[in-house]
């Protein structure tokens, strides 16, 4: 009997390749940037599934392209902001997410993104390598220590509660928004506030001026949910007329592209959006994609539909 056809939009861990390619006739686009859309669309004429990644766009037009055939487009990843999920719905089409297996991923380099920004690690790091460090010194680069601190969480879904349970570890008290405490009496009173929330119309630029303004002016802000949440342009504003002490994104409005105000400031942590990358996590994330097209396309329910 012939194997499903599916388009897979890049390569994949291979323990999870193996297991698609064992049951379905791959499409592979081996390519180190996206798919162009046309390319996308052309590609995708006759496919059974289709395994996207968070850099496709995946909207009416594409899933279009894909029909009568298609029955499956399966996200690796948890956000879902590059997918129009109604227009992928609407058509008949399933959509499955990859949750729970990159939560503690996620949770650690929150924590590694809140270390790294409150004892100034890497702005450390770059003094060093530009030849600068003239010695030890008892008031040289003072951070500031998390024991006692208030870590104020935006989003009390799987990866927001994974954070604060370390907070014990730390010293620290979390705090939910809309739990604990009104979203605006976190924002004033937390010393380190961390986003957990989806990207949606409701959350773009849920940090705006005027919220940042609202931060202490000691308080560090941590996203490692989705770039929209932050106006970055405000962010960048507040940093420069010191309203908040530092900030730390893995997440940025118009990925791969940071905003350059951004650049310049000792008091910012950059990563290049690493939440779920862990050899383990990006594994399992891909294996779960996987699974959920080869459940769909063997008559069955996905695992982890959205
Ligand atoms: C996700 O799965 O949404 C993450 O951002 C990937 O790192």
């Amino acid at each position: 009997m012939s194997k499903p056809p599916v388009l897979l939009t890049r390569r994949i861990p291979s323990a999870a390749f193996a297991r698609l390619d064992a049951a379905c006739d791959v499409d592979l686009h081996d390519g180190a940037s996206p798919l162009p859309p046309d390319e996308l669309k052309r590609r995708l004429k006759g496919k059974k599934a289709l395994i996207c990644l968070l850099t496709d766009k995946i909207d009416g037009a594409v899933v279009d392209a894909g029909l009568p055939d298609l029955q499956i487009v399966s996200n690796v990843a948890v956000g879902y902001d590059n997918v129009d999920v109604p227009a992928v719905k609407s058509r008949g089409v399933v959509f499955t997410n990859t949750p729970d297996v990159l939560t503690e991923a996620t949770a650690e380099l929150t924590w590694a993104l809140i270390l790294s920004l409150a004892r100034r690690v890497t702005e450390g790091d770059r003094l060093i390598r530009r030849g600068e460090w003239r010695g030890w010194a008892l008031d040289f680069m003072l951070g500031m220590e998390l024991r006692g601190k208030q870590l104020g969480i935006i989003g009390r879904g799987r990866i927001g509660r994974a954070v604060a349970a370390k907070a014990p570890a730390f010293g620290m008290t979390a705090v939910f928004a809309k739990h604990d405490m009104s979203l605006d009496e976190l924002i004033v009173r937390s010393d380190v506030v961390s986003i957990h929330t989806p990207a949606t119309p409701e959350t773009r630029h849920m940090f705006d001026r005027r919220t940042l303004a609202r931060m202490k002016r000691s308080a560090l802000l941590v996203n490692t949910a989705r770039g929209s949440i932050v106006d970055e342009e405000a962010l960048v504003w507040a940093l420069n007329e010191h309203l908040i002490a530092g900030a730390a994104l893995d997440v940025f409005e118009k990925e791969p592209s940071v905003h350059p105000g951004l650049l310049p400031l000792e008091n910012v942590v950059l990563v290049p959006h690493l939440g779920s990358a862990t050899r383990e996590t990006r594994t399992a994330m891909a294996d779960l994609a996987v699974r959920n097209v080869i459940a769909v396309l063997s008559g069955n329910p996905p695992l982890t539909p959205v």
